[in-house]
């Protein structure tokens, strides 16, 4: 190996031993694999240790590994002899660049960018149950290296505590907190963040052993979020690949879809009565469905001729017997603003918590309704309507 990458590869373990290193890049990737383009190292702490964090950035998606320190130092080697032909190693005594050309190599070693380490954990923001140094945050590019939330990324950051926090009140409320252990399925899960937010609140704030699957019908995305999981040590947590209205949810806990489409929001719910899921949570996105099929009562056309309040009255009907539906079976419901998102400017949440006996009155009131506004069809009352009704 060239004289230049061993001395790379020493002081980088160098820096390892004396507790310098702050992060590794290697990039301008001219390998075999036509998707890898850059690797991240950071170094972590997990239940079982230390260990060496390798993002794996491929043109598609992320794929997050990691290793014992040992194993890194190996790795990195082996990455800078099959196609990086760039490597950046900061620690906080010097900055090291290496470029790798055809015949030799060049090392370049300056002043340090960043003198302090990178802190682990993070005062919580006021209010805020999550830490924004937390190593999937990192991971999921909603903080920085240095654990600060991105600028890009505040509306993220406000939706994930927000929603940690309505959970959290919901668990108190059904009684879940006394179980000690907690199931959840989150349907449309995305890219995670707020299954992997709720995942850390329960096991490490709350004390909770919790079991929480992630479903969503993009492999990329799952294959990306499981191997963070895996990487974090969250033992608990899984993502699989699944359409809502197919999958398989077991009888969890609390059931979870938010701004999952149009009747993809129904499947779900319709899914977590069948479960006998406590609690239910949901954030509509659109409402196709029903804005398709409805004709204002003769007393609403005048009004409802526009269309952006007949596009507002479908939201507010399909979202209205949704929770109608619900209570017919037994939940309780609440409906109010959530944060809106880069995903959808609608900001409903539906909540449900399982805790009275079903009345078929509500259904009847619900299915009245849906007749005077020329609703045929609502898929959560289809779906409903083939379920037995359990108290
Ligand atoms: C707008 S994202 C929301 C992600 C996450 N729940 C959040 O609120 O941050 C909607 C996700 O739902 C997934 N999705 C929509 N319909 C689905 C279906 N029928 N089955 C599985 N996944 C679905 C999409 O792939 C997408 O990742």
């Amino acid at each position: 190996m060239n004289e230049r990458i061993t001395e790379f590869i020493r002081a980088f373990a160098d820096a390892l031993e004396a507790g310098t290193f702050v992060k590794l890049t290697l990039g301008n990737y001219k390998g075999t694999d036509e998707h890898l383009q850059k690797i991240f190292l950071r170094r972590i702490t997990t239940r079982k240790g230390e260990r060496m964090l390798f993002q794996y950035r491929y043109d598609m998606r992320d794929v997050v590994k990691n290793y014992e320190l040992d194993e890194a130092r190996e790795r990195l080697a082996k990455y800078l002899d099959s196609g990086f032909r760039n490597s950046h190693l900061f620690t906080t005594e010097n900055d090291f660049q290496l470029d790798i050309g055809k015949r030799n190599a060049r090392l370049n070693k300056g002043k340090p960018t960043f003198r302090k380490l990178p802190q682990k954990h993070h005062d919580r923001e006021k209010h805020h149950l999550i830490d924004p140094g937390s190593e999937y945050l990192r991971a999921l590019g909603v903080s920085s290296e240095d654990g600060k939330i991105r600028a890009d990324q505040r509306d993220k950051w406000k939706q994930i505590n927000k929603f940690v926090e309505v959970v959290d009140g919901l668990i108190e409320r059904s009684g879940l907190i006394g179980k000690g252990e907690i199931s959840a399925v989150d349907m449309g899960c995305g890219k995670g963040y707020l299954t992997f937010a709720l995942y850390d609140h329960l096991v490490n704030n709350r004390g909770i052993a919790a079991t929480i699957t992630g479903i969503d019908r993009r492999a990329d995305l799952m294959e990306t979020c499981e191997s963070i999981a895996k990487a974090c040590d969250f033992e608990g947590l899984n993502f699989r690949v699944g359409d809502i209205a197919g999958a398989e949810v077991g009888s969890p806990d609390i059931l979870i879809a938010l701004h999952a489409c149009d009747t993809a929001t129904d499947d779900a719910l319709a899914k977590g009565v069948a479960a006998g899921a406590t609690v239910i949570v949901a954030a509509p996105c659109c409402h196709q469905q029903v804005r398709k099929q409805l004709k204002p009562p003769t007393e609403l056309a005048e009004i409802l001729k526009h269309p952006v309040l007949l596009e507002r009255t479908a939201e507010t009907l399909t979202d209205g017997l949704r929770s109608m539906l619900l209570e017919s079976r037994g939940y309780a419901t609440k409906l109010f603003e959530f944060v809106a998102t880069e995903h959808t400017p609608k900001n409903n949440m539906l909540v449900a918590v399982k805790e009275r006996e079903p009345d078929a009155e509500i259904a009847n009131a619900a299915a009245e309704l849906m007749a005077r506004y020329g609703i045929t069809e609502q898929r959560l009352a289809t779906e409903l309507s083939a379920q037995a009704i359990s108290a």
